[in-house]
């Protein structure tokens, strides 16, 4: 992926990082989406998965910074994870993260912006592909 994508992501995660509320706001959103992904979620504990998805954010970037070889090396365990063994994540499940998550950083990124948007989507999307494609290994 450019040089010049990855930057505006991560400077976009920066800032909405700065906003306290960001992950709270994601979640409700999210779980706002569907009363599937609410089934999804009934046992967790969102303090430790606040902190698990905070740490992600920067797994995906990894991989979208090596679009060939980065997936298979970052996200192997979270797609065995949010795949249809364990977890069962179709990738319907997806869209509504992704809108879930573009809505959230329009909300909190003060300097959002439509480049901004596709950095998002860009850097995402390389992560997301790659779970969807593992879900049934
Ligand atoms: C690319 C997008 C996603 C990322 C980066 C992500 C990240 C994570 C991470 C890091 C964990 C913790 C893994 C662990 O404890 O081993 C997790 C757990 C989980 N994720 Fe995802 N996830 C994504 C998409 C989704 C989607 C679309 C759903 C749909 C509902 C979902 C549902 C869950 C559930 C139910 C858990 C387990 C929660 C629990 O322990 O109670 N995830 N996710």
């Amino acid at each position: 992926m450019d040089a010049e994508t990855l930057r505006k992501f991560e400077e976009s995660l920066k800032r909405c990082s700065a906003d306290p509320d960001f992950l709270d706001i994601f979640y409700g959103n999210f779980l706002g989406s569907s009363p599937k992904v609410r089934e999804k979620f009934s046992g967790t504990d969102f303090d430790r998965q606040k902190d698990a998805l905070r740490a992600s954010f920067d797994t995906m970037l990894l991989a979208a910074r090596d679009e060939e070889n980065g997936p298979e090396r970052y996200l192997l365990p979270l797609a065995e994870r949010h795949g249809s063994r364990q977890l069962g994540i179709g990738a319907e499940y997806y869209d509504l993260w992704l809108d879930s998550l573009l809505k959230t950083v329009r909300a909190c990124d003060p300097a959002f912006s439509e480049d901004v948007e596709k950095a998002w989507e860009n850097v995402m999307g390389v992560g997301i592909s790659y779970l969807c494609s593992r879900y049934n290994t």
